[in-house]
C-alpha cells in the first residue's frame, strides 16, 4: 500500500564528476551528471526513473544509496539527512537501501556459490547466526523462485533470468525498504523481462518495498511504476502519475519518449516524433532548456530565444504533475503568449531583471 508520507525526499541535488587531463591530471572541466533535481518517494510506491542513456539515471540511484557523494544538495532517507551521515552512523541506512543491477553476473563472485553470494550481506552487517542466515538465504530463494539445490551452484550454471533471481535476492535478503532497481530487465529477453517485472510486483506488494525503477524504455516503467519522474542531460523535465502521464504528456521529450513505445495494433499508429542527433554532452551542456537544440516544439514555435537563454523551473501544474518547458503543451498559437509569459516570470524572481542562469524548484509530491 502507498502512503502518502515520503521515504525519500531529494532537494536540488546536484553530482558534477571531475574531468581531468593533461601530464599532472588537472581537473579541466565538469560533467553535470546531475543538476539540481528533487523529488519525493513515497512508502510502498515504485518511481519510475527514465531518460536516454547518459542522463544521469544511474548516478541519482547511486547518490540515494550513498554510494558516491553528491557535490551539492539534500537526501533525506526517512526524516534522516544522510548527507550528513558517516562511518558507522550511515551503516544501518546502507543495510535498509538496496540495488539490483543490469548485470547481476557483473556484480556475482564467479569463485562463489549462489547460496554464499546471497547470504554475504547477512555477514557483512553480522545479522544472525550461522543456522539463521541459512534460513534466511532459503526463504528468499524459494520467495525468488530459486530451487534449494542452487545455493551449491556457481553464478556461471545459471540463466540470465536466473542471475537475475539471485541478484533480485542478494537485495532483498537484507530486509531493505528501499530498493533501486537499476535497468534490472534491459539485458534480458522480452519473455524473461515480464516475468522478472511480474515477480518484483509480487515481492513489492508481500514484503512492502519502495522502489526506484531505472529505465530508458517507457514501454518498461509503464508496466511496473505508480509515478514517472522523466529525465534529460541531469535534470526532471516532467513527473506524474504513472497514468496521468499516459495519458497526457506536457513536456516534448516526453511526447518523443511515448511516441516511441511500440503499439501491437497494426490498425493503430502513433505519430512518431524523432529525436534530432544524439544526447549533448553533459560537460558542455547547451545554455537555458538542456532539450533546446533538439526540440521541435521550440522549431514549431519558430526558434523562441528563451528556450535557450533561461532554464525553464519544474512547475507543479496540479495534481502533481510537473513540468520543466517554458511552452508546456502549447500550439503554435499559445506559444507567443507563453514566451511573454515566461519572461515576466523570469523577471519576477531575477533580482536585477537578469535571466538566472539556473532555476531548480520542485515538490516531488
Ligand atoms: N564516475 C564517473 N566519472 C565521470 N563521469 C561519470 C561517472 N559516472 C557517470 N558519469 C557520467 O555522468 C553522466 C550520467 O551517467 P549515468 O550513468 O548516470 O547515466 P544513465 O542515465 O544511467 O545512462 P545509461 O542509460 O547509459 O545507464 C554520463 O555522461 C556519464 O559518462
Ligand atoms: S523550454 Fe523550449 S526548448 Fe525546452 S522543452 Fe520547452 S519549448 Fe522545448
Ligand atoms: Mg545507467
Amino acid at each position: 500500500m502507498i502512503e502518502a508520507a515520503p521515504l525519500v525526499q531529494v532537494r536540488d541535488l546536484v553530482k558534477h564528476f571531475p574531468v581531468r587531463g593533461g601530464i599532472l591530471q588537472r581537473t579541466v572541466g565538469w560533467v553535470q551528471a546531475v543538476d539540481g533535481v528533487s523529488f519525493e518517494v513515497r512508502r510502498g510506491e515504485t518511481l519510475g526513473l527514465v531518460g536516454e542513456s547518459g542522463c544521469g539515471k544511474t548516478t541519482v540511484g547511486r547518490l540515494l544509496l550513498r554510494l558516491i557523494e553528491p557535490t551539492s544538495g539534500s537526501i533525506r532517507f526517512d526524516g534522516v539527512e544522510l548527507t550528513e551521515l558517516k562511518g558507522a552512523a550511515l551503516r544501518p541506512y546502507r543495510r535498509r537501501m538496496q540495488i539490483i543491477f543490469q548485470d547481476p553476473y557483473a556484480s556475482l563472485d564467479p569463485r562463489t556459490p549462489i547460496g554464499d553470494s546471497i547470504g554475504e550481506g547477512l555477514r557483512i552487517h553480522s545479522l544472525g547466526n550461522g543456522a539463521e542466515r541459512r534460513q534466511k538465504v532459503r526463504r528468499m530463494m524459494d520467495l525468488v523462485g530459486l530451487m534449494p539445490y542452487h545455493a551449491r551452484r556457481y553464478p556461471h550454471e545459471f540463466s540470465g533470468g536466473q542471475r537475475q533471481r539471485i541478484g533480485i535476492a542478494r537485495a532483498l535478503v537484507l530486509e531493505p525498504d528501499l530498493v533501486v532497481c537499476d535497468e534490472p530487465v534491459s539485458a534480458l529477453d522480452v519473455s524473461i523481462q515480464a516475468q522478472v517485472l511480474n515477480l518484483l510486483n509480487q515481492l513489492q506488494r508481500e514484503l512492502g518495498l519502495t522502489y526506484v525503477f531505472v529505465a530508458h524504455n517507457m514501454g518498461v516503467v509503464e508496466h511496473i511504476s505508480d509515478r514517472v519522474a522523466v529525465m534529460y542531460l541531469g535534470r526532471i523535465a516532467e513527473l506524474a502519475d504513472r497514468r496521468e502521464l499516459f495519458r497526457h504528456q506536457e513536456h516534448p521529450y516526453t511526447q518523443a519518449l511515448m511516441s516511441a513505445i511500440p503499439i501491437p495494433n497494426p490498425e493503430l499508429r502513433r505519430q512518431r516524433v524523432i529525436l534530432r542527433g544524439d544526447v549533448p554532452s553533459p560537460v558542455n551542456p547547451p545554455s537555458g532548456c538542456r532539450f533546446h537544440p533538439r526540440c521541435q516544439l521550440r522549431q514549431e514555435l519558430g526558434g523562441p530565444a528563451i528556450c535557450a537563454d533561461l532554464t525553464p523551473p519544474l512547475i507543479e501544474l496540479g495534481g502533481g504533475h510537473l513540468c520543466a518547458c517554458h511552452f508546456r503543451g502549447a500550439g503554435a498559437e499559445a506559444g507567443t503568449r507563453a514566451a511573454s509569459e515566461a519572461a515576466e516570470r523570469a523577471a519576477a524572481t531575477s533580482p536585477a531583471g537578469m535571466a538566472p542562469s539556473r532555476v531548480t524548484s520542485a515538490s516531488g509530491s
